[in-house]
């Protein structure tokens, strides 16, 4: 079963003159972890945007989760049960610690003060910051925070997690770190992980990967990506194809 579904997706702004999103199709099954690559300005992260409830498309289908995003009037509850975000830049609010910034997004799910924070400190446990729950982002270096918003991401235990870059902003050894955590939750928590990325040790982590242009998605590696026999240069197989992690099949959740 499929957790993404978009048909003929279209995104328009500056009234029609910028065409962000020109008829992109695009199936993500359940528990599967795809990377999405391309040049800046294609239309990616408005594509993650859509996808997420932040934005409605101006034409198109598009079923998340089986929720049908062009008819669902509540987006804010689409997103708090479904999606968790992870951006390049961490999002994290300022004035409040690692902990009450993961249970910023708990506050829209009905549940008591003491349960928020026995999560949110589990969930920092999880991502290897529990030493640093009352720490300010100021106080936290890049990698901590980026840990902060992916425990953030998983506060309401979404099935689906979308990542803008998620280590655009780090150095290799901390953007490694942070695929590594992030790998680990898509396996053993079994959700669906959806990456955009420029990076291609990042991106030969995912099962498939995708590439826009112009708005619109496609298969094919470009050549600039390619060696002489059509395999993407410094990944391991052949693209496009789908690479399937022996440790773990995908799960497909009804
Ligand atoms: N809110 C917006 N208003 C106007 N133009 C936008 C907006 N968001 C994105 N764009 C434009 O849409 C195109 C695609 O942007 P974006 O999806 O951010 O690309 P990418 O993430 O691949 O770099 C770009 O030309 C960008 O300037
Ligand atoms: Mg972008």
């Amino acid at each position: 079963m499929n957790d993404i579904y978009a048909r003929n997706i279209h995104k328009h702004y500056d009234n029609g003159r910028i065409r962000a999103l020109n008829g992109v199709n695009l199936d993500i099954a359940n528990g599967e972890f795809v990377a999405l690559m391309g040049p800046s300005g294609c239309g990616k992260s408005t594509l993650l945007h859509m996808v997420g409830g932040l934005d409605k498309p101006d034409l198109g289908k598009l079923v998340v989760a089986d929720q049908d995003l062009i008819k669902t009037r509540d987006l804010t509850s689409f997103r708090a049960r479904t999606v968790g975000f992870v951006f390049q830049l961490h999002n994290l609010l300022p004035s409040l610690t690692a902990i009450e910034n993961v249970m910023i997004p708990m506050h829209e799910i009905r549940q008591s003060e003491s349960s928020r924070r026995k999560r949110a400190l589990e969930l920092l446990d999880k991502v290897g910051i529990s030493k640093r729950v009352s720490g300010l982002p100021s106080q936290l270096s890049g990698g901590e925070r980026q840990r902060v918003a992916i425990a953030r991401a998983l506060a309401n235990s979404p099935p689906i997690i979308l990542a803008d870059e998620p280590t655009g902003n780090l150095d290799s050894k901390n953007g490694e770190q942070i695929m590594a955590l992030l790998t680990q939750i898509w396996k053993t928590d079994g959700t669906t992980l959806l990456i955009i990325t420029h990076d291609m040790s990042v991106a030969q982590r995912a099962q498939r990967m995708l590439y826009m242009r112009d708005g619109e998605l496609s298969n094919n590696l470009p050549h600039s990506l390619c060696d002489d026999t059509g395999s993407a240069i410094s990944f391991g197989g052949c693209f496009p194809g789908t690479k399937r992690d022996s440790e773990r099949d995908i799960e497909v959740r009804s």
